[in-house]
């Protein structure tokens, strides 16, 4: 059983954003004084996402990633996880998240089932961490180390490089996953929202970056665990590996295997597009199980072939946090 889109793509990764809100306001993401978020009783609730994610479980779904906002702001995440890691079909559970409560959260995670780990890190100098995020470093720093303590493999780093704001420590951050033992992957500022476009004009493509590494290192080419849209390359003699998310300068949309789930329970379809299905008016309606599958496939069916961040920058009305990237 397998959910094929029109363009022959087989989707079986779930990013499922469990709340739209987040404790921090990084400058391409959310605008500092926004409150507009969706009101609690629009939000899924854990027996419904169960439902959900049970019945992309049967129609071949294998991975699910957790994101946000910041999915540690929802209350009893660990519970949610455990119920989503028994589900049948699902085989890789992960999360994407800020790190700045994970500390207190990991050890529970890792017992729920949770094995890998995506930590968004942009800088490793207190000061630019608070320009950048308008939070704390040393929250992000105890987390990670919590994380590697409680033995997440793989841990990998999530750097939005800006021109002009962190591309200056590409290397520093090199150095920091050699050390502890991190994967580091590169993103290309995406446009999604006015934040991402105004953040945008600090975009320099990945290529760059790339060419710059390559002076200073021998890189080979690698692979990592995962489903998502990064090219790796591995450093000659370390177990480093690190990965370009270019969806800029080398677009991945033809080999796009997932849609998102955001916290009010509306599937979209694209990162890049608005295109969307809703679920919660279904769900509370008291369709059947059958009918949530057929649903899940009408939705599918109107999966775009690619965004159109290039051609379209302004098209993207809402802010990234409210799907998690
Ligand atoms: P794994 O490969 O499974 O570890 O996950 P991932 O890299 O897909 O997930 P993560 O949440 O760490 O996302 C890293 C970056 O990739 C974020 O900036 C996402 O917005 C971006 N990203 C993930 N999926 C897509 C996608 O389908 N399209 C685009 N344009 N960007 C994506
Ligand atoms: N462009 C690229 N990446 C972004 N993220 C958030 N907003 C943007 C954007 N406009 C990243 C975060 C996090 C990941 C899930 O998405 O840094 O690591
Ligand atoms: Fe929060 Fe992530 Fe957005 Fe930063 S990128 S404001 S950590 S949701």
């Amino acid at each position: 059983m397998s959910l094929i889109d029109p363009h022959g793509r087989h989707i079986e990764y779930v990013r499922l954003s469990v709340t739209d809100r987040c404790d921090l306001r990084c400058r391409y993401c959310m605008p500092e004084g926004f409150r507009d978020f969706d009101t609690p009783e629009d939000w899924l609730t854990f027996d419904e996402l169960e439902r959900v994610i049970g019945a992309f479980g049967r129609l071949g779904t294998r991975r699910i990633r957790l994101t946000g906002g910041e999915p540690l702001v929802r209350r009893d995440l660990p519970a949610l996880a455990a119920r989503l890691a028994a589900l049948p079909g699902i085989e890789d559970l992960s999360l994407s998240t800020n790190a700045t409560r994970l500390a207190r959260e990991a050890a529970a995670l890792r017992a729920a089932g949770v094995r890998r780990l995506n930590v968004s890190l942009d800088t490793l100098r207190p000061e630019r961490f608070r320009e950048i995020t308008r939070g704390k470093l040393d929250k992000v720093l105890d987390g990670l180390m919590a994380a590697k303590a409680e033995g997440f493999a793989p841990i990998k780093i999530n750097m939005v490089v800006m021109a002009g704001v962190n591309d200056d420590e590409v290397e520093d951050m090199v150095g920091f996953c050699l050390e502890h033992g991190f994967t580091l992957r590169f993103i290309e500022t995406m446009p999604m929202g006015e934040t991402g476009q105004s953040a945008s004009r600090r975009y320099i493509s990945l290529q760059t970056i790339k060419r710059r590494l390559a002076e200073r290192y021998e890189l080979l080419p690698g692979t990592m665990p995962g489903g998502g849209p990064a090219r790796y390359v591995q450093v000659a003699g370390t177990d480093l590996r690190i990965g370009f998310i270019t969806p800029l300068s080398q677009h991945f949309c033809e080999t796009c295997n997932r849609v998102r789930l955001s916290a009010d329970g509306t599937l979209y379809l694209c990162l890049g597009q608005d295109d969307q299905y809703p679920l919660r008016p279904l769900l509370r309606a008291g369709i059947s199980d059958t009918e949530l599958e057929d649903h899940l496939r009408a939705a599918i069916a109107r999966k775009p072939e690619r965004h159109e961040f290039r051609e379209k920058p302004g098209q993207v009305v809402r802010f990234m946090s409210m799907t998690g990237g």
